[in-house]
């Protein structure tokens, strides 16, 4: 940065100290990851003062032209990385994501089935301190305490009674693969929708480490900055062979064009050398996390990891 220093000193003051404590700390934080310099100098970019309402060919605000290309390509990026037959990507968080996908389909009031935020669950699935539990009436479902995996015969039963207009699968904290196809079979079952919040896993579904939630799913949510290793930025996406009525009825208008970082993450994962270092990371990752396994273990706390699938594990206290 060239300008920063004169211009604000006190504020590059703090990004300093801000890039000092990340040289120096280990932050376990599954919500974050460190993005690429080309990233962020994606982020800062010119693009980030546009206002650009709307969707591309069809924006609230002139001088979109290039605009409407990046969030094109972002667009055609998101939809062959993940098998989608439309995407909507945008500068934005992953609450913004699972917003856009409720109101979409949804009615104010009406029900959701999500999972239980003190059994690895999101806010955004209804917890009573986010937004979205004053628009939505939710009910949760919960883990078996002693599998600690997703009692998917408690789904069912709770579908049945609660009578939701959708179901939700993904989760902050939770170690296992879901099985998607099951939780669709459900939300069929009770003429459910069923949306995915896939925020922490994106990277690995992009790069094949494990299974991903298309075709199951009506809706797929997820963030660009977490696994993807992007910067900040949002992605909901229908995939491809939805149900029309959802390939017609998506996203409300809350949108603006999503900085070129948010385009970033998927030319890595689509392109071919980077898509093997993701690969390699994702293998280091396991392997660390073992090693960082061994004293959690020795005091006693009862650590979900046994078979783990993903790159969470969770820490009983
Ligand atoms: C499953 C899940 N969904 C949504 C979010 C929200 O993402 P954001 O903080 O970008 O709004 C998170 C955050 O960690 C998450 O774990």
């Amino acid at each position: 940065m060239r300008y920063l220093p004169n211009d604000d000193p006190e504020v590059d003051q703090l990004i300093r100290h801000e890039e000092l404590r990340i040289e120096n700390t280990l932050d376990l934080i599954a919500a974050e990851n460190h993005a690429p310099r080309s990233v962020l100098e994606a982020q800062g970019s010119i693009f980030s003062t546009k206002a650009a309402e709307g969707y591309p060919g069809s924006r609230f605000h002139a001088g979109c032209i290039w605009a409407d290309e990046l969030e094109s390509l972002a667009i055609a990026r998101a939809k062959r990385l993940f098998g989608a037959e439309h995407a909507n990507l945008q500068p934005h968080s992953g609450v913004s994501a699972n917003l856009a996908v409720y109101f979409s389909v949804l009615k104010v009031g009406d029900k959701i089935l999500t999972m239980k935020l003190s059994h690895g669950g999101h806010l955004s699935h209804g917890d009573p301190s986010s937004i979205t539990s004053k628009c939505f009436h939710f009910k949760h479902y919960g883990l078996n305490l002693e599998t600690e995996r997703i009692d998917y015969d408690e789904v069912g039963e709770l579908a049945q009674s609660f009578q939701p207009r959708m179901i939700v699968a993904g989760a902050s904290s939770y170690p296992r693969l879901i099985d998607y196809e099951k939780m669709a079979e459900i939300a069929r079952s009770v003429s459910a929708c069923f949306m995915v919040d896939m925020a922490h896993i994106a990277g690995l579904v992009a790069a094949g480490v494990i299974p991903g939630p298309v075709p199951h799913a009506d809706f797929v949510t997820f963030t660009t900055y977490k696994t993807l290793n992007g910067g900040t930025g949002r992605g909901d996406i229908v995939p491809a062979g939805a149900r029309p009525e959802n390939q017609q009825n998506h996203f409300p208008r809350e949108p603006r064009a999503p900085p070129p970082s948010i385009c970033w993450p998927q030319r890595r994962c689509v392109s071919n050398w980077p898509w093997n270092r993701n690969l390699k990371s994702g293998k280091k990752i396991h392997w660390k996390m073992r090693l960082l396994l061994q004293p959690a273990l020795k005091k006693g706390g009862i650590v979900s990891y046994q078979g783990e699938q993903t790159t969470t594990w969770c820490w009983s206290i």
